[in-house]
């Protein structure tokens, strides 16, 4: 696993950009990712396991959520919001549908470089490592950076005017209702992914709710949320149920996210896209679903190969006039081949290919 960078305490954290002109202009962002000047990594206080939350471990990890921890500087915020509220972003990436009045999704690394590098960065995904346990992999290329946007009194078409600069209401601001006033950001739901960081990236001075909701089976919650800009929760969000709630007393709600997968070939890779199939360009999605499915079942493929090879090699010396040595644990290769099947089938029954009517007769 890759090590922990250790980031310089945020007091002494240089404040960019300095200039107005830094807070107006919106596109991709021209600042490269480093994360000295990025990350104000701060380990959550507590991470619970699924066993803590009574939840069935049915994960690639123990580790099921943790409590809310700072990771990113008000610098990286800003140049995430300058990718997220660019014009382009706004008009063609905004989707919605009934668990969620918008989300803006499906950045290209060319529209969204700083977005790419930071989720992408060996320094994020070591953090996260710490937290599992176990070596972790972007989930899915168009999920980098899905954002959840709390729509206000002006509807979709108020997302297009918040600021760069995130700020608290005004002493004494009352907020309008709108169509969404008790809409929650994102309704309760388990994630097509397998773990995913969410990340504050409003003012929560004065922010009252707007937490991020993990259900448990006694049908109480456990209610999550920092205090600062930059500041996240990481989740194994595929097997906890979990809902964003609506925040108060403050002008936007936006919370970034990030999904990975464990990256090991011998773990299973949980990851679809039954959420996502609502909320993207199709060609777009399946393209890059199925590109995934082969590169993970081609890092499967060899890692069993070396596994054969091995045991080959070992039944051979420990039993060299043994023409019928066990050179493989059935066990171990049932499981994988069993694993890659409902791989596949999980992958074609998601993009409507249904394997009962697949042309090979599966
Ligand atoms: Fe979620």
């Amino acid at each position: 696993m890759a090590t922990i960078t250790e980031t310089a305490p945020l007091s002494t954290v240089p404040l960019i950009p300095t200039s107005k002109a830094d807070y107006e202009y919106r596109g991709p962002s021209k600042v490269k990712f480093d994360p000295k000047i990025h990350l104000n990594y701060s380990p959550p206080s507590k991470s619970y396991t699924f066993a803590d939350l009574g939840v069935p471990p049915n994960g690639t990890s123990d580790f099921a959520v943790c409590e809310p921890f700072q990771l990113a500087t008000d610098a990286a915020v800003l140049e995430l919001r300058r990718e997220l509220l660019q014009k382009n972003t706004v008009e063609r990436r905004m989707h919605w549908w009934h668990r969620s009045p918008a989300c803006l999704r499906g950045f290209t690394v060319e529209e969204s470089p700083f977005t790419h590098a930071f989720w992408t960065s060996p320094e994020v995904i070591a953090i996260i490592e710490s937290l599992t346990g176990i070596e972790m992999e972007i989930s899915l290329p168009y999920e980098i950076g899905h954002t959840n946007v709390q729509v206000g009194a002006r509807g979709r078409e108020g997302i297009k005017d918040l600021k760069l600069k995130p700020e608290p209401v005004p002493s004494g601001w009352v907020e309008e209702e709108g169509e969404f006033h008790k809409v929650p950001v994102d309704n309760w739901h388990t994630d097509s992914f397998p773990y995913s960081i969410v990340m504050m990236m409003s003012d929560t001075e004065k922010m009252v709710g707007g937490q991020t909701a993990v259900r448990l089976p006694d049908d109480s919650m456990l209610k999550l949320r920092g205090t600062t800009i930059g500041s996240a929760i990481f989740i194994q969000g595929r097997h906890l149920p979990h809902a964003a709630l609506r925040a108060w007393n403050t002008g936007e709600r936006i919370t970034q996210t990030c999904p990975y997968r464990a990256k090991h070939p011998a773990l299973r890779d949980d990851t679809e896209i039954t959420n996502s199939l609502q909320l993207s360009y199709l060609n777009e999605l399946h393209g890059q679903f199925s590109k995934e499915r082969f590169l993970v079942l081609k890092k499967k493929c060899d890692y069993m190969i070396e596994r054969l090879d091995k045991a080959k090699k070992e039944a051979k010396e420990r039993e060299p006039d043994n023409y019928d040595a066990v050179i493989m644990d059935n066990d171990e290769v049932g499981d994988m081949m069993r694993e890659m099947i409902w791989y596949l089938q999980v992958a074609m029954q998601q993009m409507g290919m249904d394997p009962k009517e697949g042309k090979q007769g599966l």
